[in-house]
């Protein structure tokens, strides 16, 4: 038997970090303060440093943060707000949560990132500004979207929920834009203990806006000049976040380093026929949150099947564009509207990836499509794995590997769903 590769599996970062995380945790129960606070503060400046960005300001989810951007730049009933349809929801529910309209632009096939042509036939007078989402840690194309945004007026929000450290040109994602948007969900690349979530902003005036908006626009206590929303970050949260950043560089280039071993066990498999493997991007920095694979001849959901079978992790991002949701029906979105997007939708599966997965994992995964799709087995970095041995048969490889990591029944990293 081949061994079980969890998607994800968070337990490994955690016995690592267990003791330190404890620790902090441990900290903030003694100092009673779980809300906001000198850890979220302290995280804060941190993240800037790291980002280098002038301003960081947490808050209770990249959800929250995608809805506190909205309301900074003033969107409201009837405005238009551009975006993806193929992303997590979240980017376009803070839209119509706002009372706004969300238009969806189409996908580039080969990058699953929004199109900037498509994001320029489609910007309107109505339109009060553009979302470009940083889908699975690759930085959107600014020097196509930043131009057009300019040329229209409107600020940009960049959703960089699944982005952190991404960069374009050297640039950090989140700095590019007007604001950027965060979040810290466990699957994320800086994960919390829950849910929580950030925002950036090189601008002053909306730096103060949305510390204001995050605790009900209160200022001072018990003065509201404006509605805000209470989406302010746990203590708990900043404290195991700040055991974690030190090492997001780190994790970050095992996520690179892993992308590129899948590239050389694909193209070592033979597999090209059936499997598209994603690209780096050139032009900043990649940082793999979901290595994104396009199945060909519509049998990704059979060979989805197959991998579950061998306890092969995978998901689906995302298997129902956002325009053509069931809630966004009244929008009078149709199938056939975006074609790129939709295809996607079909074709797309996303493999285990996490800093932790082992090389050995890795020609599993691919083993396990080449058993699919009866092509030959995977093995270019299995000479690599095995100290210089030749790359063995299909058939048991796991003999002489090592036993898989034991996963814990309860807490399962790979049961979260976004
Ligand atoms: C692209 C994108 N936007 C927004 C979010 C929302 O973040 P959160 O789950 O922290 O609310 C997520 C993550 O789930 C995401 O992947």
């Amino acid at each position: 038997m081949l061994p079980a590769v969890p998607l994800l599996a968070l337990d490994r970062q955690y016995d690592v970090l267990r003791d330190e995380i404890q620790a902090a945790i441990r900290e903030v129960c003694d100092s009673g303060r779980f809300v906001l606070g000198p850890d979220v503060s302290a995280l804060e400046d941190e993240l800037a440093k790291v980002l280098d960005v002038p301003h960081v300001i947490g808050c209770a989810s990249g959800s929250d943060a995608l809805l506190l951007a909205l309301m900074a730049v003033g969107v409201g009933p009837g405005d238009e707000v551009l975006l993806p349809s193929y992303t997590f929801f979240a980017t376009a529910s803070a839209v119509t949560r706002l009372g706004a309209v969300p238009i969806f632009a189409d996908i580039d096939p080969e990058t699953f990132i929004v199109d900037p042509a498509d994001v320029r036939r489609k910007v309107s007078r109505r339109c009060r500004a553009i979302i470009p989402v940083h889908l699975f840690g690759r930085t959107a194309d600014m020097d196509a979207l930043l131009p057009i945004a300019a040329e229209a007026g409107v600020p940009v929000i960049e959703d960089a929920a699944q982005s952190i450290l991404s960069t374009w040109h050297g640039r950090c994602s989140g700095g590019l834009g007007d604001i950027g948007c965060f979040s810290f969900y466990p699957t994320k690349n800086l994960g919390g203990a829950g849910d929580g979530g950030f925002l950036t902003t090189t601008r002053d005036d909306l730096a103060k806006q949305l510390r204001l908006l995050r605790v009900h626009g209160m200022e001072p206590r018990y003065y509201h000049d404006v509605v805000g929303i209470n989406s302010r970050l746990d203590s708990i949260q900043a404290a195991v976040l700040r055991v974690k950043l030190p090492h997001l560089d780190t994790w970050t280039s095992q996520r690179q380093e892993n992308a590129a071993r899948y590239d050389r066990l694909f193209a070592a498999a033979g597999l090209a026929e059936h499997v598209i493997t994603p690209s780096d991007e050139t032009r900043g920095r990649h940082v793999w949150n979901q290595y994104v694979v396009r199945i060909k001849g519509g049998q990704r959901d059979a060979l989805r099947q197959h991998l579950s079978a061998c306890k092969v992790g995978t998901e689906i991002y995302y298997p129902v564009p956002l325009h053509l949701q069931r809630c966004f029906a009244h929008l009078g979105w149709r199938h056939g509207d975006l074609p790129a997007t939709e295809q996607a939708a079909e074709e797309t599966l996303a493999l285990p990836i996490f800093p932790e997965l082992r090389a050995d994992e890795q020609e599993t995964v691919v083993g396990r499509i080449a058993e699919f799709f009866g092509a030959a087995p995977a093995g270019s970095d299995g000479a690599e794995a095995r100290g210089g041995q030749p790359a063995g048969g299909s058939e048991e490889p796991s003999a002489v590997r090592q036993p898989h990591f034991l996963r814990r029944a309860v807490g399962r990293a790979d049961e979260v769903i976004s």
